[in-house]
């Protein structure tokens, strides 16, 4: 051990043993336009646990002692930019068109339950937004078609006998304690009208709090998109803005893993700037206005 100041050189070799081990744990990719970044994470968390070499650390995080330093490094490399309502034409096509139609698939089969993954929810903005839009639709569903039960007054946000789930993860524990907390200040705000404002936040301060009954709705867990063990049955999942830190090879075994967490006929929203073209048989493209999902077709393993 040493206090250092300087930085500690990293050979080719000890970047790539990094670099393998990097992607084997969490699927991220670090091709040469991001190795920079890789590189200068890893130097900070040489500093934070004050080793001397690369290969020290190396040994570090494969040693069981090292897990929770393993946790850190993925955490520092992990990008969480996000924001609430992002990329409206997507959630436009999600709320207008395949909600509509799960509702009433649903519906007419007396099946109220509503599972909705966001999978790398980041600080939470992604789940709530969904929460809010499917809190909206519902309403709006039954303002036109009239439940066949009685509706409770007050009316609840979702009306009964729905179940309406949201599970929402991610691998960076600091990102899902921002978004269990679910306070947003000003500038983080910006996406979301006063109406929304109005119905699903509390102001506290200067900041929104999102309130319990929607925060309800949302369910926050770890889950870690590079292992098997990953929430089940769902009738939507959403993705966005993940798979581009994966190379094909990964993102082809997560679009599988995906394939089977999701309920027949579900649907898979990835980010804007990602696709799904070459990498699977197993989808079919909806496209309207600007707005891309892809459908699970029921093909035979
Ligand atoms: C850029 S954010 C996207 C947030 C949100 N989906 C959106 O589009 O606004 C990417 C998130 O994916 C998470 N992530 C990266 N690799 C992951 C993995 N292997 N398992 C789970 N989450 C991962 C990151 O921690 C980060 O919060």
């Amino acid at each position: 051990m040493t206090t250092l100041t300087a930085e500690v050189s990293l050979t080719d070799a000890e970047l790539k043993l990094l670099q393998t081990l990097v992607y084997q744990e969490c699927g991220m990719h670090f091709d040469e336009r991001r190795t920079h970044f890789l590189r200068d994470r890893l130097q900070r968390r040489l500093k934070a646990c004050q080793l001397d070499s690369f290969y020290s650390y190396y040994r570090l995080l494969t040693s069981h002692e090292g897990k929770q330093e393993l946790a850190a490094l993925l955490e520092n490399l992990t990008v969480n930019e996000t924001s609430f309502f992002r990329i409206r034409p997507q959630l436009d096509l999600f709320q207008k068109t395949i909600l509509e139609e799960i509702l009433k698939r649903k519906q007419e089969r007396r099946d109220w339950t509503l599972r909705i993954w966001s999978a790398g929810c980041s600080t939470g903005q992604e789940p709530y937004t969904l929460a809010i839009m499917v809190c909206d639709a519902l309403a709006y569903y039954y303002l036109r078609n009239p439940l066949p039960f009685e509706m409770p007054t007050p009316k609840p946000l979702i009306p009964p006998p729905w179940k309406v789930e949201i599970v929402a993860s991610d691998i960076s524990y600091s990102a899902l304690l921002v978004a269990q907390q679910g306070i947003y200040n000003e500038q983080q705000m910006d996406t979301v009208d006063y109406t929304c404002r109005l119905r699903y936040f509390d102001k506290l301060g200067d900041k929104y709090s999102v309130k319990a009954g929607l925060k309800s709705l949302v369910h926050f867990d770890f889950h870690n998109l590079k292992t098997e063990f990953l929430p089940q049955r769902n009738d939507v999942i959403f993705c966005r803005n993940v798979m581009m830190y994966f190379d094909e090879a990964e993102q082809k075994r997560l679009i599988e893993k995906f394939y089977r967490c999701l309920n027949a006929g579900g649907y898979l929203f990835v980010g804007h700037a990602e696709s799904l073209l070459g990498l699977t048989k197993k989808f079919q493209m909806v496209h309207k206005d600007s707005g891309t999902a892809y459908q699970r077709l029921e093909v035979r393993e």
